[in-house]
């Protein structure tokens, strides 16, 4: 199976979780675009979604799910998305589309974060994938002396802007042996306003897509 074909599989997989739910939260990133043509399905049963991004509410728009505002739902039942890294103890690298807060927020309000990926993302330990940290643009420079003192190497992926109108630096050469003190510890600089580090807030259910097979790591 190709990378794209992964990813339809545990896209479908994922489809279960959600079904007769009236509310639900969604991600962004090309595995959650699969998902979301599949939604179009379902879309009877769904009242609405609360997006993670401008990308994904434009999707789920076009396919006629209405986009729902966090602020005006209470508890979401279950989020779906997908990561970059995903190591054993379901604890994530996110942010590569750069959409990592409202990702982290939506997770925060959600009772089930369901991560989606195809077999390439899992690792052992995270960090080879730069983990991107959202920045106030002021602060850029700042926080980047301050990542490296912390031993990375921060790239400003320059002329990006996210949809919090922040800019975002990719850390590379991280040594990520613990993701619960590396979160806390770069979300303790002044400037960061998060970091794709999902530890404290990690997963509680992994479907990764096999081919042959997806596997649930709960
Ligand atoms: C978006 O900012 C990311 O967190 C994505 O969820 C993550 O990069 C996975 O994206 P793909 O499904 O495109 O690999």
């Amino acid at each position: 199976m190709t990378q794209d074909e992964l990813k339809k599989q545990v896209a479908k997989t994922a489809i279960q979780y959600v079904k007769g739910l009236p509310i639900i939260g969604v991600g962004t990133g090309s595995t959650v675009n699969f998902f979301i043509e599949m939604l179009a399905d379902i879309k009877g049963d769904i009242e609405g979604a609360v997006s993670s991004s401008e990308a994904t509410s434009e999707r789920l728009k076009n396919i006629g799910i209405p986009v729902l505002e966090l602020n005006s739902v209470g508890d979401i039942e279950v989020y779906v998305d997908g990561a970059d890294e995903v190591d054993p103890r379901k604890k994530l690298v996110k942010g590569g589309g750069g959409a990592l807060t409202r990702e982290k927020i939506i997770a925060a309000a959600s009772k089930k974060f369901v991560c989606i990926v195809d077999e390439s993302k899992c690792v052992d330990v995270l960090g080879k994938f730069p983990l991107p940290v959202e920045v106030i643009p002021m602060a850029r420079s700042y926080v980047a002396r301050e990542l490296v003192k912390l031993g990375g190497q921060p790239i400003w992926r320059e002329d990006y802007y996210t949809d919090n109108g922040c800019e975002i630096l990719d850390v590379h050469n991280m040594d990520i042996v613990n993701p619960m003190e590396l979160e806390r510890t770069i979300n303790d600089i002044t400037g960061v306003v998060t970091n794709g580090l999902f530890a404290h807030r990690d997963a509680d259910i992994v479907l990764i897509g096999k081919g042959d097979t997806v596997d649930t790591v709960e």
